[in-house]
């Protein structure tokens, strides 16, 4: 009896330990393939994160069987369900042989309208550098993609969107062959361009813009460029969306815990407001291979973010805390 007892227990301290406890993971581990209530592999780069009502939805890159977008949702951002494709090579004949990164979505109250902007390539390789957008009614179903432009005239690759509190949206993205950062207002519909607010730090060379608030300050991370192999993000504020914008500073290691930028993600908690980095870490020899980051960042100041590297994170979303699971100082 007593033996039954504490093979039980060691079990459940196994099944923790591998934060598979009731079948629902208790924690993400950092850097591993994460997999989604079906046990598939959760193929959601260059992501974006939506909160809707009790859920939080994660939307990237798929890249598999002709599929560009999919969407997974969690109440606890540990355990995702798959909830559907948005956008797949069918979804337009635009689509047929494109290449789809970074997609991002922000809701327009006004139209009632999901509203996806991405990196659209055609036929193999990066040259046609546009951005896209694509909307729906319902985050769960199918995009009726729009069109595919390069916003006035300027080139579009890495790229993301930020709805300020006002309800004003933006698109940040990489142009002139990637030495600058363009930053353009959208129309109330959000889904077209209504003027070039400004270009940040010419010829500095950023990518993978990921964008949040808090207090009084606006935040930008972006990477250097160099494809997929990771560098050294960098960070700037502003206490106006507008800017200007800081000087650009280290954030995290030389490689950023061997990731890059795609979204930075608010808990906004019942205890504490927190925010997560995520991060994709590319496997640029088999990107079926890459894998995910998704790390603390805390401010040692109103204007000074830290990314902390975790091997593990256990976020709640009620509470708003994040707890670290054997945290290295790096
Ligand atoms: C990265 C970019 C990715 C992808 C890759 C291709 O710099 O952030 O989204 O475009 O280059 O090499």
């Amino acid at each position: 009896m007593k033996n039954h007892l504490l093979l039980c227990l060691l079990i459940l301290f196994l099944l923790s330990e591998t934060g598979i406890a009731g079948n629902k993971a208790s924690y993400i581990l950092n850097g591993t393939k994460m997999v989604d209530s079906r046990g598939n592999v959760i193929n959601a780069h260059g992501g974006g994160f939506l909160k809707q009502g009790k859920y939080y939805y994660w939307i990237g890159e798929n890249r598999r069987n002709g599929v560009f977008v999919s969407c997974y949702r969690s109440s606890d951002l540990i355990n995702w369900e798959f909830r559907g494709d948005l956008l797949t090579k069918n979804s337009h004949p635009q689509l047929d042989k494109a290449n789809i990164e970074r997609p991002k979505i922000i809701y327009n109250s006004t139209t009632r309208q999901f509203v996806m902007w991405m990196h659209y390539e055609y036929g193999g390789d990066y040259s046609f550098a546009r951005a896209a957008v694509a909307v729906s009614p319902d985050l769960e179903k199918p995009f009726r993609f729009i069109k595919s432009f390069r916003p006035l005239g300027n080139m579009s690759r890495d790229c993301t969107l930020y709805k300020d509190t006002d309800g004003t949206a933006y698109f940040f993205s990489s142009a002139r062959e990637n030495y600058d950062m363009i930053q353009y207002e959208l129309t109330d519909d959000y889904l077209d361009i209504r003027t070039q607010i400004a270009t940040l730090w010419p010829g500095g060379h950023r990518e993978a813009p990921a964008l949040f608030k808090r207090g009084n300050y606006y935040f930008i991370i972006t990477s250097g460029c160099t494809g997929w192999a990771p560098n050294q993000a960098k960070y700037a504020f502003s206490t106006k969306i507008t800017g200007p914008w800081s000087d650009l500073k280290d954030i995290g290691d030389k490689t950023t815990y061997k990731s890059q930028p795609t979204f930075v993600l608010p808990l906004d908690g019942n205890k504490t407001f927190s925010y997560i980095y995520v991060g994709d870490r590319w496997d640029g020899e088999n990107y079926y291979n890459s894998t995910y980051v998704f790390l603390p960042l805390v401010f040692v100041n109103d204007s000074t973010p830290v990314l902390k590297w975790a091997p593990a994170i256990s976020p709640n979303p009620k509470s708003g805390k994040i707890k670290l699971k054997n945290i290295i100082d790096k």
